[in-house]
């Protein structure tokens, strides 16, 4: 009888480690925060066999807790149940660094905000502390709808899956500063170009703003959106391997002035490839200026060939040095500028995009101007 009972409790836990091993490969495949939070939340579900969860994370002052994930719990639920550290059952959980099972919530003294408890019908919960390094950040709850005695295999359960789920949460947050330094050193060196060409003033970040237009109105993804942000913002960065000569000369450029100029997309794409973070904006930069038909530079690629941030970025490009003031010149009238667009639509801009874009322009004019 004993020989059984040992049996099953290591079968059930291989089960768990085997589970939890599963878990942790799956929570560190993903380094968006956001979704590693809610893959935490869904695994505690899955594991807990209960149909509610939630996950907060201490707020940056590390008083509060702040929901960052949760499902199954209504939206008032969750944003009427304020919680401050050594307040309340999760609150004590986080400030006591230990795991909290309650068997009715309902008839705990420790319970807040018991009328939106009620309203929610929820009766046990288990709440377990994320710990990195030893300091709380966060708790994880999970609750059921019937009074609820979690066994304490349960609780080292969750406590154990809790450890795990830092660990992901910290690469996570970890990359999110990686991003943000990424972020900053992009702005630097857009600011870098602007500061050598002065004709690219302001440009970048104007290119910057109308091709995310443009790939948003293209339902493209959040990251296909994020590369041609930073491609928007540094397209021009190859100019910074182009004399000043060049680059300040008001007059018309000689044919290998042309020439050395017209190489600033295979620098930018260079500078691009040695920078890991980088990597995936160095096509849009070297075909910036390649054209429809194909006879741009700096290959003369053509068509669906030139990859679609590029085909972005072109319109972006000449819409903005157009629409903009030059040192060397005014700028051209606004229906001038849309007449260009679309005579050019088609040989040297992809004509589909520039369909989008003219929309998308002529809902931004509707808006600017007021009906009468
Ligand atoms: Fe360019």
């Amino acid at each position: 009888m004993e020989n059984v009972k040992t049996r099953l409790f290591l079968e059930r836990k291989i089960d768990e480690i085997s589970v939890l091993f599963e878990i942790s490969q799956s929570i560190t495949s993903t380094l968006m925060i956001d979704e590693v939070l809610d893959s935490i939340v869904n695994f505690s579900m899955e594991m807990m066999h209960a149909l509610r969860c939630e996950l907060r994370l201490l707020d940056p002052t590390g008083t509060f807790l702040e929901v960052r994930a949760a499902r199954g719990l209504s939206k008032s639920f969750l944003t009427s149940t304020p919680i401050k550290v050594g307040e309340g059952i999760l609150g004590c959980v986080i400030s006591q660094k230990l795991p909290i099972s309650v068997v009715d919530a309902r008839k705990d003294p420790r319970t807040r905000h018991l009328g939106v408890v009620k309203r929610e019908r929820i009766a046990g919960l288990l709440s377990v502390p994320i710990l990195q390094r030893g300091i709380p950040v966060g708790v994880i709850t999970v609750y059921t709808s019937k009074p609820r005695d979690f066994a304490q295999n349960e609780i080292d359960l969750l406590t154990t899956f809790a450890s795990q789920a830092s660990i992901a949460i910290d690469n996570a947050q970890m990359y999110a500063k990686t991003k943000e330094q990424y972020l900053s050193m992009v702005m630097a060196l857009a600011a870098a170009i602007e500061a050598k060409d002065s004709y690219t003033h302001g440009h970048s970040q104007k290119v910057m703003e109308y091709a995310v237009k443009i790939a948003r109105r293209l339902d493209l993804s959040p990251e296909e959106v994020e590369t041609i942000r930073y491609a928007g913002l540094l397209h021009d960065i190859g100019k910074i391997g182009i004399k000043d000569v060049i680059l300040g000369k008001k007059e018309k450029l000689t044919s290998d002035e042309l020439a050395e100029l017209r190489r600033h997309p295979n620098y930018g794409a260079t500078i691009m490839e040695q920078v890991d973070l980088l990597r995936d904006i160095a096509p849009l930069t070297l075909y910036h200026h390649e054209k429809f038909d194909g006879s741009g530079y700096p290959i003369g690629l053509k068509g669906e060939s030139i990859p679609l941030g590029a085909r972005i970025l072109a319109i972006a490009d000449m819409f903005d040095s157009m629409i903009a003031d030059r040192p060397y010149r005014k700028a051209y009238p606004y229906d001038y500028v849309i007449r260009e667009l679309k005579r050019v639509s088609g040989t040297q801009l992809d004509p589909e995009i520039v369909t989008v874009f003219l929309a998308i322009l002529k809902g931004e004019e509707a808006a600017r101007i007021p009906s009468v």
